[in-house]
């Protein structure tokens, strides 16, 4: 996600310097359009606004805090944007060593995949001071068609694991609803057919669907990275019924599908 998010930022006309762990990936961008940093305390000298997309908690707290991590830089006055989905509780952590520097932090987890990324079409809910959201309120217009604060920091995180859950709910019903119809006579394509032109019909139902029919599970959305959202979720307090039951799930089918796309769980379903 970091690599389309920065492209667009660059083709909106917005200097770039750029930091990756692993080396070798700077090279998808065109040479000479981007600088590279070393480590992440150089990246956080060279430019006034960070911003961060790295898979978890973990990583995040190695960005911050590791050898050449974010705050050894010692420096201050920068505004920090870490779009990642984690935690609100290292949000909160990071933001206030963060402030203990003299810089800002601020919450901004997407939804939309790599294509909403490339195209500035995500949705993004940040969690932070108003007025930090709106002095990067024009980057984030650039990512996303709809960059909105709902709350003080953390509450951005917690926004994205409630729209996760839902992602998760809907993908396990979805595949649970395909194989009941097939189990008792109804064609799978019959029955998407039936939800697409029904009032429960919407664009990620006909991916989704879709990729079942095309029995394409090549990740768009990694099922691993559901695992990690519910299991978030999880921890932050969500005890419903289908919430526990699509974290379950998910958990069981991570060992052999994790890498595959989330709607992979079918299969999962399929053989009990
Ligand atoms: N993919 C989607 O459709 C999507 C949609 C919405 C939100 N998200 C969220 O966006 C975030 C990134 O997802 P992605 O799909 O872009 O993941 P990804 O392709 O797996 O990339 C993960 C990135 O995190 C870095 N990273 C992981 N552990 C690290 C560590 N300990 N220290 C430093 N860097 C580390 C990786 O660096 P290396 O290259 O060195 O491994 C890589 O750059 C996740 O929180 C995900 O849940 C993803």
């Amino acid at each position: 996600m970091g690599i389309p998010m920065s492209k667009r930022l660059l083709e909106n006309g917005y200097p770039l310097t750029v930091y990756n762990r692993t080396k070798g990936k700077e090279k998808a961008y065109t040479p000479q359009t981007v600088s590279v940093a070393l480590s992440p305390a150089k990246l956080m000298k060279e430019t006034g606004v960070v911003i961060i997309m790295v898979s978890d908690d973990k990583a995040i707290r190695e960005i911050f805090s590791g050898t050449d991590g974010l705050l050894s830089a010692g420096a201050s006055g920068k505004v920090i944007i870490n779009m990642s989905t984690v935690s609100s509780g290292i949000s909160k952590e990071m933001a206030d060593q963060c402030s203990k520097q003299g810089n800002r932090y601020l919450d901004a987890p997407v939804s939309g995949s790599v294509k909403q990324a490339e195209t500035g079409t995500l949705v993004i809910m940040a969690g932070g001071e108003e007025a930090v959201f709106e002095q990067v309120k024009p980057i984030l217009d650039q990512l996303s068609k709809l960059a909105i604060r709902v709350g003080d920091t953390g509450v951005g995180n917690n926004a994205k694991l409630a729209v996760n859950t839902l992602l998760g709910i809907m993908s396990q019903a979805l595949a649970e609803v395909v194989l009941f119809g097939r189990d008792n006579g109804i064609e799978p394509e019959d029955l998407l057919n039936i939800i697409h032109n029904s009032a429960m019909g919407n664009i990620y139902m006909k991916i989704k669907g879709d990729a079942i029919l095309q029995e394409n599970y090549k990740a768009a959305f990694a099922l691993k990275h559901i695992v990690k959202d519910l299991r978030l979720a999880k921890q932050t307090g969500l005890k419903t019924p289908l919430g526990e039951t699509a974290c379950k799930t998910f958990r069981e089918a991570e060992g052999e599908y994790g890498e595959e796309d989330i709607i992979a769980v079918i299969k999962k379903l399929e053989r009990g």
